[in-house]
């Protein structure tokens, strides 16, 4: 089935629906490479139609290493999406990405592990060796930061993700390695979905919301050590930084 949506929206830890879709549906679909995190839904926003999908289902049961991110996009390209935009939750490094920053990055480091990153790996496909040097959609980015300023939402331009393997978080020592690769971002669910998206033509960005400091950054402590990331503080940011994001996305579709 295929039919025409403006926009796939994959929606990260704090995003499980959108809220305010007219004409819904829900989607169970099935693809070549198993089951999607959860049925997608598909809905207007005023004129326009939009799916969406929970990455960790809507329940939130899926853990990053787990979500099938070859399912996910293959069932909002089969839905018929050509524009993707992933939400995702991040711990900030660099000093101007504090927690509820909201960020569009343009580079991406894959430090994830023993995931399925490729529709290459099934027997008799075709090997597609992609041009990945800007990872992310300079039109689709540039779209939903204008987006982002029209709705009057500030949002970094720019930024490396580094995708970690999660479902912990990383050691002070790994942050200080990220840092010093260039990673202004860390998150757990930045890789394979923006690959995969790219072997299949997709225009594809990504929303960083910060809930945190990332290990060891952010402003010292009396010890002259970064507190400890606590998850109710998470959870708070991350519904701050969660709030304003269909106003982004209304934002985005509206021109
Ligand atoms: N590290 C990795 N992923 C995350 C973090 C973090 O600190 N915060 C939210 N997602």
């Amino acid at each position: 089935m295929t039919r025409h949506l403006d926009l796939a929206l994959i929606g990260g830890t704090g995003l499980y629906k959108f809220p305010g879709l007219t004409h819904v549906e829900r989607h169970a679909v099935d693809t070549p490479y198993g089951a999607p995190s959860d049925s997608i839904v598909t809905g207007n926003v005023g004129s326009r139609r939009i799916a969406f999908l929970a990455r960790h289902g809507e329940s939130h049961t899926i853990p990053p290493h787990r979500v099938d991110y070859r399912a996910n996009v293959w069932a909002l390209h089969h839905l018929g999406a050509r524009r993707m935009v992933g939400v995702n939750a991040v711990g900030g490094i660099r000093a101007d990405m504090g927690p509820r920053v909201r960020a569009v990055p343009d580079q991406i480091i894959d430090y994830t592990h023993g995931r399925l990153t490729s529709y290459c790996d099934v027997a008799g496909a075709e090997v597609r060796h992609i041009d990945f040097s800007e990872p992310y959609s300079a039109g689709l980015r540039k779209d939903l930061l204008a987006a982002a300023q029209r709705a009057g939402l500030a949002v970094v331009d720019g930024g490396c993700y580094g995708a970690t393997q999660g479902p912990r978080l990383e050691t002070r020592a790994e942050i200080a390695r990220m840092r010093r690769d260039g990673c202004d971002l860390v998150g757990m669910t930045g890789m394979p979905e923006v690959a995969l998206a790219r072997e299949l033509d997709l225009e594809y960005a990504c929303l960083a919301l910060v809930a945190n400091w990332a290990a060891g950054c952010g402003p010292s402590t009396g010890s002259g050590q970064a507190p400890e990331i606590s998850l109710p503080e998470i959870f708070a940011n991350l519904e701050a930084a969660t709030a304003e994001v269909p106003r982004i996305i209304a934002s985005l579709l509206a021109v």
